[in-house]
């Protein structure tokens, strides 16, 4: 799988740049082209002759040759790459990188980088538990980088601690296992719903409900990492989508999302529906700002929105895979069975309020996945990018069967 690509690894100054001479050669091995892009302080602790030598390349760490003034193009770089990986990745760098503080080769090219980006940081355990560590390497995350976590052990500092840089052989294990799933569903169509809708009550109010629309967001770029193209139809967020192959269709009612939906799913192998959708709307909106007129209370009255999964479930084809969400306070169970059918579901993926640190605006979540043939997949707590993954790996495994 690494075999042909290009992969530029960025060493900055820590002692674990000792170890990216070892990741070049794994690479290199592994058949990838390989570029290395060194920080002025990276050079301090390996030379640049050592990993010339090993990768065939010349290393680029200053925008000009100074005795020839042949310029070098981070630009170029960051297209030319299909991967690019920084290991080690200093406090200092992982900061720099964050904030767009583009001063070095290293920076400019990761800020040009169209590819995948991989972080793999290196530093002493307080520094790497810092608040400002841990803020600046949310901030990656959320721009749509991988942080290949540091394992804890004892630490150049003689600390035991987290903050050891992953191995070498680790390291290019997350990277073939991204490369092996980045085509496994290639030439596969996906919708997503996600977030949750706004239901108009005037011009200035409306109802709503507490989704993030992170689970969402994080199942459209799973599918997508993995090849998919993804239509993703979301109601009114505050997160936004970090890949480029999805396409992003804002809506703010249940009506709205369900004519978005029902555009692209016809075309769809995958339907994931997530969204938390208001099941009432006010029967008729008022035009302009609703006043408060003495003690009156006034009564909105309601009416029934489309269930969007329904609509679907019922023109749904043979070949078609539809998944929904349900998140339960009770009687979780029969409730989920109790929708798969309703809505004619291939599957659900259940969420308990029960469950501390599941649902709505955590980063973490639970869910179980049951099936319309009657299977039970339970799953951790986990991050909602690696709960994306599970459900996005029960869908693949489904469409081969
Ligand atoms: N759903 C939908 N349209 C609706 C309501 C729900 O598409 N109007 C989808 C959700 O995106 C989710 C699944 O149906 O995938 C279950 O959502 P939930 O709100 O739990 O279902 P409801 O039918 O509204 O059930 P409840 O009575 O528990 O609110």
């Amino acid at each position: 799988m690494i075999k042909g690509k290009h992969i530029i690894l960025g060493i900055t100054g820590g002692i674990a740049a000792y170890k990216s001479a070892m990741l070049a050669r794994l690479l290199i091995k592994a058949g990838a082209e390989v570029q290395i892009v060194m920080t002025p302080s990276a050079r301090e602790f390996i030379t640049p002759v050592t990993l010339s030598a090993l990768t065939g390349k010349p290393v680029v760490s200053e925008f000009f040759t100074a005795n020839t003034g042949e310029w070098h193009s981070h630009v170029d770089l960051g297209l030319w790459a299909d991967a690019m990986i920084i290991a080690p990745a200093t406090a200092c760098t992982i900061g720099k990188m964050a904030h767009g503080v583009a001063d070095n080769m290293l920076v400019t090219t990761y800020l040009s980088a169209k590819a995948p980006v991989f972080v793999a940081p290196a530093m002493d355990l307080d520094m790497m538990a810092h608040p400002s560590t841990q803020a600046n390497l949310d901030l990656l995350r959320s721009y749509g980088n991988h942080i290949i976590e540091p394992a804890s052990g004892e630490l150049a500092s003689h600390l035991v601690g987290k903050g050891r840089m992953e191995e070498p052989e680790n390291i290019l294990r997350v990277l073939e296992s991204f490369f092996s799933r980045g085509s496994e569903l290639s030439g596969k169509k996906a919708l997503v719903t996600a977030g949750p809708t706004y239901e108009k009550i005037d011009p200035v109010r409306f109802i709503g409900n507490y989704s993030s629309g992170k689970m969402g967001y994080a199942i459209a770029e799973e599918l997508a990492s993995r090849g998919a193209e993804v239509t993703l139809v979301s109601g009114p967020v505050s997160v936004s989508c970090k890949h480029s192959g999805v396409r992003v269709v804002k809506v703010e009612s249940a009506r709205e999302m369900l004519a978005a939906s029902e555009s692209v799913f016809d075309s769809a192998d995958i339907a994931v529906l997530t969204a938390a959708v208001a099941d009432y709307a006010p029967a008729s909106p008022a035009t302009t700002k609703m006043k408060r007129e003495g003690n009156a209370v006034p009564t909105i009255e309601l009416v029934k929105n489309p269930d969007i999964a329904a609509a679907l479930g019922e023109r749904k084809r043979p070949d078609q895979l539809v998944v929904g969400f349900a998140l339960e306070t009770d009687n979780e169970e029969s409730n989920a069975l109790d929708k798969i059918k309703r809505k004619r579901l291939d599957a659900i993926c259940l969420n308990s309020l029960r469950d501390s640190g599941a649902g709505f605006a955590v980063d973490t979540n639970k869910v179980t996945i049951f099936t319309a043939s009657g299977a039970k997949i339970p799953g951790e707590l986990k991050s909602k990018r690696e709960v994306a993954a599970d459900v996005v790996d029960f869908i693949s495994k489904s469409l081969r069967k």
